[in-house]
C-alpha cells in the first residue's frame, strides 16, 4: 500500500466512525508514524508502507474510530508555540485557551513591579503557567490544581519547555493551597464549566477521555466562577487582573456573578469564531 491509498483507506474507515475533519486526521495519524511533518506526506505519496508501517498504521487508526483523540493517540499538543504532552491525567488544550494566554502574557507585560507574579487556577497540563513563564521572563507563577495526576503532568511539561524553575506548583482545592497567603497581579483560570448533566451529550473524545473533574462546573456549570468571584479577591493585588475562560452562553450569568460580587468588568473578548469566550476584571 502506498502512503496515498493508507491516506484514502484510512480516511474512509474515520469518515464511516464519524470523526470529524477525518482526512486531516487520517493524515496527521500517518505523519506521526513516520514521524514526518505532514505537508511532507505529499511529496511521498507513491512511498510504499513496509507490512509492520501497516500494521502500525491500522492500530492508531483503529483507535482514532474508538474516537480516541488524536492528541491522545500521538501524545502530545502544541499550545502557543509549546509542545505540551497529553494524557487521560488532564484536559487537552484546547485552541481557545491561546486567547487567554495571550490576554495573560500581554498583561504581565505592562507590570513593572520588581517582581511580578501569576496564578493559573486549575492548571492541568500547566499550558497557561507554561506559555505565561516562557512569554514573560521576569514572571513567578503559581500553578493549582486538586487533580495530583494533572499536576505531575504540568511539572513534566514545565521541564521539557524549561520553566519549571519559575513555576511553582501547589496541589489543593482552589484557594484553599495558598491559604492567607500572597497577592498576585493576575489571576488566571479555564476552569471546569460544563453543566453536570451536560457531560453524557458530549462528543466521546472529549466525554470518555478528558477527567470529569477537568469538565464538571457543577448543577449549571457556574460553580467555579462563584468561587472564583467571592474569594479571588483577597488574592489579587489592587491593580491586578483576573481572567476567566468561559463556555459557550454563559457570558451574561456570568458578568453577573462577578458583578454581584463588586469586580469591575473591563473587557469580554470573543474567541475566533465571535463567540465570547474570556472575562477580564478588576477590583473595585
Ligand atoms: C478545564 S480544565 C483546564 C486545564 C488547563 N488550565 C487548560 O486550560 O487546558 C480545569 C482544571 O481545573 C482543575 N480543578 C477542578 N476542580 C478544582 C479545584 N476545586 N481546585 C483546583 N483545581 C481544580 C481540574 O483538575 C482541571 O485540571
Amino acid at each position: 500500500m502506498t502512503v496515498l491509498e493508507a491516506i484514502q483507506k484510512s480516511t474512509e474507515f474515520l469518515a464511516k466512525k464519524n470523526v470529524e475533519s477525518p482526512r486531516l486526521n487520517a493524515e496527521q495519524l500517518l505523519a506521526h508514524l513516520l514521524k514526518m511533518p505532514r505537508m511532507k506526506l505529499y511529496l511521498n505519496f507513491d512511498r510504499a508502507l513496509s507490512a509492520s508501517e501497516t500494521d502500525a498504521l491500522r492500530e492508531l487508526v483503529k483507535r482514532r474510530g474508538q474516537r480516541e483523540p488524536l492528541q491522545h493517540i500521538t501524545g502530545a499538543t502544541s499550545f502557543c508555540g509549546f509542545e505540551i504532552a497529553v494524557s487521560r491525567a488532564a484536559l487537552i488544550p484546547r485552541p481557545e485557551t491561546e486567547m487567554l494566554a495571550e490576554l495573560g502574557w500581554n498583561f504581565l507585560a505592562t507590570c513593572h513591579s520588581s517582581l511580578v507574579t501569576a496564578l493559573d487556577f486549575g492548571t492541568g497540563t500547566g499550558c497557561i503557567a507554561i506559555a505565561l513563564a516562557a512569554k514573560s521572563p521576569h514572571a513567578k507563577i503559581t500553578a493549582l490544581d486538586i487533580s495530583p495526576e494533572a499536576l505531575a503532568m504540568a511539572k513534566t511539561n514545565a521541564a521539557q519547555n524549561k520553566v519549571a524553575e519559575r513555576i511553582e506548583f501547589l496541589h489543593g482545592d482552589g484557594f484553599a493551597a495558598l491559604q492567607t497567603g500572597p497577592q498576585f497581579d493576575l489571576i488566571v483560570s479555564n476552569p471546569p464549566y460544563i453543566a453536570s448533566a451536560e457531560i453524557a451529550t458530549l462528543d466521546p473524545e472529549v466525554r470518555d477521555f478528558d477527567p470529569r473533574g477537568a469538565l464538571d462546573g457543577g448543577a449549571d456549570g457556574l460553580d467555579f466562577y462563584r468561587r472564583l468571584a467571592a474569594e479571588a479577591k483577597i488574592f489579587l493585588n489592587p491593580a491586578g487582573k483576573i481572567m476567566v475562560e468561559f463556555g459557550d452562553g454563559q457570558v451574561d450569568a456570568i458578568k453577573s456573578i462577578f458583578e454581584n460580587e463588586k469586580w469591575i468588568v473591563e473587557v469580554v473578548q470573543e474567541d475566533y469564531s465571535h463567540r465570547a469566550r474570556i472575562l477580564v476584571a478588576r477590583r473595585l
